[in-house]
C-alpha cells in the first residue's frame, strides 16, 4: 500500500523530552537483478504494537552506495521509546533533485533494541516517491493478527483503489482495470528486463521466423511442399513429426489426448442424436458393433457443439468458414485411437454427410482438417484463453483486492500471479481487439468471437477445472497412452498434498476458515466477478470447510500452471504445420462426397499471409518468458516460518521426482509429452 509522505526533514525532529534512546538496527537487501538499485534517498518508519518511530532517513557515508544492485546496507534507527513487537515498516524514496529512479528491494531485517529480529519480505518494484507499508514476515490470518486491524483495513482500502474490476465486454469474466499496460501496478511484474510489449508484438515473430515477406501476401497455395520450402526454419522434434504424419488417423485421434486441446474428448456410451452413426457405415467388415464397443468403454466422442451457428470471420473481405462437428473415435485393441466417422455440422442432413476413413483420400482429410480448424478455434477462445489466462486474471485481481500481504494466502499465492495483468493487457490489446492477431486471423475472431467467448463462460464448471474430476466426468481413467492426464493427475495430487499442509498450518479447524472475512471477500468476488454468480458452475460462493478451500486453491496454482503449460506451451508444435491446425478455411465444408481433390484442399486451407501470420503468432505465444521461474520455485521468500519453508523444500522435491519420472517416461516415445514436466511448467500465466 502506499501514500504520500510527510514533508522530508520535519520527521526528522525527535521530542526531546523523552530522554534515553533506543536503538533499532535496519538493513536493507536490494536484489541483485537488473535496475534494482536506486540512487533516491530512502526512508524508514517503523510501526510496532505500542507505537511509531519518526520518519528517519537511511543515510551513512557510503550514501550513494547504499542501494545499488546487490546491496546489503546497515543503519541505525534511533526511537524516544520502546514501541513494543514491530508489525510494519514504512519505506518511501522521495525524487533526488528531478531524478527518480525504480528500485527493487528484496527484504528489510530490523534488530530491536531487546535484541529480537523481525524480518519484512518486500520483493516487488518501487518506483515512486509515496509510503509503502510492508508487514513482517510472518504469516497471520486476520483473527490471529489482532494489533493490526486497521493496518489491514487501510492495506486493503489502498488496494481497492489499485486493483479496479473492469467489465470488458459483457459475459465475459470480469478483468483489471488499465488505461495501458503501463499504469499497471508494478507489484505483480517481476522484472523490467522482460520487454513483454516487444515480445508480443507480431512483427517480431514475422523477423524470428523470417516471414515478413509473406505477411501480406493472399495468394493460396499451389502446393503442400511449397508450405515447407517458405517456412524453413525453427522446427521442433513435435514440429516435425506434425508435417510428416498430419494425413495420419493415429495422430489425428492422438492429438485428442496429448495435443493442445486434450479438454474435448469424452467416453462415448450412447450416440447423439443428432450423429446417426451405424454399424454398417464403421464396422461394416466386423468383427465389432458399436453397442458393444460403447459397452467396452471403447468409443469416444469429440463434440465441437460450442460452435454450432457462430458466423465464421470475414478475413481480408473474404468471407471464412468454420464448422461445429462431431467425430467418433474407437479405441483399437493395439491401444491407437482412431477416428471412426466425422460429421461436419451439428444437424444431420443430406448436405451433410458423415465422413468415414473408408471414403476417398480427399473427402476423409478434408473432414479431419475441418476437425482439425474447429479444434483450433475452440482451444484458443475456450481452452486457452478464457480457462486458464482470463481465470488467473480473476483469481488475481480478487487476491489484490481483498487479501492483506501478511495472510498466509497471499504469499502462497503471489508467485502464481506474476506477469499475468500484463500478458492479458496485451492479450485484449494485442490478440482479440478489433486489429488484433486473432480477429485479423481466425475464423472465430469475427463477430462473434465474444458469443464463443460467453457461451464457454456459461458451460464452465469447477468440477471440469479440477482434473480429477473432470477425468472421472468424461470417462478416460482408463484410456492408453493419455499422458496429460497421468503427468495432470501426478501434479494435481503433488499440489493438493502441498497446499493441504501449507494451509492446515495456519487453519487449525474449519471454524477459523468460516469466520476469516478476507478470505471469504476473495472467493464471493471471485464467484460474483469471474463466474458472473452463476451456481450452476458450482464454483463456491464461500468457504465452510479446510478441505474445499484447499481444492480450490489447488485448482489455482494448477490452472495457473500446470493447465496453462499444457494448452499453451505445444501451440508451435502441434499448430506451426498449418495443415494439422489451420487458424480458419476460405471455402464451405463439402456437403456432398466426391467433391473434393488436392486443389480443393489447397483452395480451402488458409492463404499464404494468414498461414505466416498463425505461425507467428503461435511461435510467440509457446516460447516461454525471458524471466521464466518454473512451478514450485520461490525466489521470494515470502513465509519466514520453518515449516512452510520446510514445506516448500518437499514440494520442489516432489516435482523434481515427477520431472524425473516423466522424462524417463519419455524416452522411448516418438512423440514425447513434455507439456506437464514441472520443470518445464512455469509458475504463473506470463504468456
Ligand atoms: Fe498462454
Amino acid at each position: 500500500m502506499s501514500h504520500s509522505p510527510k514533508d522530508s526533514w520535519s520527521n526528522r525532529i525527535l521530542p526531546l523530552s523523552s530522554g534515553k534512546m533506543v536503538d533499532f538496527e535496519v538493513t536493507v537487501f536490494t536484489a541483485n537483478i537488473d535496475y534494482a538499485g536506486t540512487l533516491n534517498n530512502v526512508y524508514i518508519e517503523l510501526v510496532g504494537t505500542d507505537g511509531n518511530s519518526e520518519r528517519e532517513l537511511l543515510m551513512d557515508y557510503l550514501r550513494t552506495w547504499n542501494f545499488i544492485r546487490g546491496a546489503v546496507s546497515s543503519f541505525t534507527v534511533p526511537c524516544p521509546v520502546s514501541i513494543g513487537k514491530l508489525i510494519q515498516i514504512k519505506l518511501d524514496k522521495p525524487r533526488f533533485l528531478f531524478f527518480e529512479d525504480n528500485w527493487f528491494p528484496k527484504k528489510v531485517e530490523v534488530k530491536s533494541p531487546e535484541g529480537d529480529t523481525y524480518n519484512f519480505p518486500i520483493y516487488r518494484w518501487i518506483n515512486d516517491s509515496e509510503v509503502h507499508c510492508f508487514r513482517e514476515g510472518t504469516a497471520l490470518t486476520a483473527c490471529k493478527d489482532p494489533h493490526s486491524k486497521t493496518i489491514r483495513e487501510q492495506e486493503i482500502k489502498q488496494r481497492e483503489s489499485d486493483y479496479c474490476w473492469h467489465d470488458h465486454a459483457e459475459g465475459l469474466p470480469h478483468c483489471m482495470k488499465a488505461d495501458s499496460l503501463f499504469s499497471l501496478p508494478s507489484a505483480l511484474r517481476f522484472s523490467y528486463t522482460k520487454d513483454i510489449e516487444l515480445a508480443f508484438t507480431l512483427g517480431t515473430g514475422l523477423i524470428e521466423l523470417k516471414l515478413e515477406g509473406v505477411a501480406d501476401s493472399v495468394d493460396d497455395w499451389t502446393k503442400i511442399d511449397d508450405i515447407k520450402t517458405v517456412f524453413p526454419c525453427r522446427s521442433t522434434q513435435i514440429y516435425d513429426y506434425a508435417e510428416e504424419h498430419w494425413k495420419e488417423d493415429a495422430f489425428f485421434g492422438y492429438q485428442f489426448l496429448n495435443g493442445v486441446n486434450p479438454m474435448l474428448i469424452r467416453r462415448c456410451s450412447t450416440l447423439p442424436k443428432n450423429f446417426p452413426v451405424t454399424d454398417e457405415m464403421v464396422f461394416s467388415r466386423g468383427p465389432y458393433t458399436l453397442a458393444e464397443e460403447m459397452k467396452k468403454g471403447n468409443i469416444f466422442l469429440c463434440d465441437f457443439k460450442l460452435l454450432d451457428g457462430l458466423k465464421a470471420n470475414i478475413i481480408k473481405e473474404k468471407q471464412q468458414y468454420m464448422t461445429a462437428p462431431l467425430v467418433l473415435l474407437h479405441k483399437t485393441p493395439d491401444d491407437k485411437l482412431m477416428p471412426l466417422a466425422i460429421q461436419l455440422k451439428q444437424t444431420p442432413g443430406e448436405d451433410n454427410p458423415i465422413f468415414l476413413p473408408t471414403d476417398s483420400e480427399y473427402d476423409w482429410l478434408m473432414a479431419k482438417i475441418f476437425v482439425r480448424s474447429a479444434d483450433f478455434n475452440l482451444h484458443q477462445l475456450n481452452v486457452h484463453l478464457l480457462r486458464t489466462h482470463l481465470l488467473a486474471e480473476v483469481f488475481t485481481v480478487s487476491l489484490m483486492r481483498n487479501i492483506p500481504m501478511v495472510h498466509p494466502l497471499h504469499k502462497l499465492l503471489l508467485a502464481h500471479t506474476w506477469d499475468t495483468l500484463e500478458i492479458n493487457y496485451l492479450a485484449r490489446n494485442q490478440l482479440i481487439s478489433k486489429n488484433g492477431t486473432y480477429t485479423e486471423f481466425a475464423a472465430a475472431g469475427g463477430e462473434d468471437m465474444m458469443k464463443l467467448l460467453k457461451r464457454s463462460l456459461s458451460s464452465l464448471t469447477y468440477s471440469s477445472l479440477c482434473i480429477p474430476e473432470d477425468i472421472t466426468e468424461r470417462g478416460l481413467q482408463t484410456v492408453p497412452n493419455f499422458y496429460y492426464r497421468d503427468d495432470g493427475l501426478e501434479l494435481w495430487g503433488i499440489i493438493q498434498r502441498f497446499v493441504e499442509r501449507m494451509l492446515k498450518f495456519y487453519y487449525n479447524n474449519d471454524a477459523e476458515v468460516k469466520k476469516d472475512s478476507e478470505l471469504q471477500k476473495w472467493i464471493s468476488d471471485i464467484f460474483k466477478h469471474g463466474f458472473l454468480s452463476k451456481v450452476s458452475s458450482g464454483i463456491p460462493q464461500r468457504f465452510t470447510t479446510v478441505e474445499e478451500l484447499v481444492k480450490f486453491v489447488t485448482m489455482v496454482i494448477f490452472t495457473c500452471s500446470g493447465q496453462h503449460s499444457a494448452v499453451n506451451s505445444g501451440q508451435y508444435d502441434y499448430g506451426g504445420w498449418m495443415p494439422n491446425s489451420p487458424s480458419t478455411m476460405q471455402r464451405p465444408p463439402p456437403t456432398r462426397k466426391g467433391k473434393t481433390n488436392q486443389d480443393t484442399m489447397l483452395q480451402t486451407l488458409p492463404n499464404k499471409g494468414v498461414t505466416a501470420n498463425a505461425m507467428a503468432a503461435l511461435w510467440l505465444l509457446s516460447k516461454s518468458s525471458s524471466d521464466y521461474v518454473p512451478l514450485g520455485q520461490y525466489p521470494e521468500a515470502h513465509f519466514n516460518e520453518t515449516n512452510p519453508c520446510e514445506l516448500i523444500k518437499h514440494f520442489q522435491g516432489m516435482l523434481q521426482a515427477l520431472s524425473a519420472n516423466i522424462k524417463i517416461r519419455n524416452l522411448p516415445l516418438k512423440v514425447p509429452y513434455t507439456y506437464m514436466d514441472p520443470e518445464k511448467v512455469e509458475n504463473s500465466v506470463a504468456i
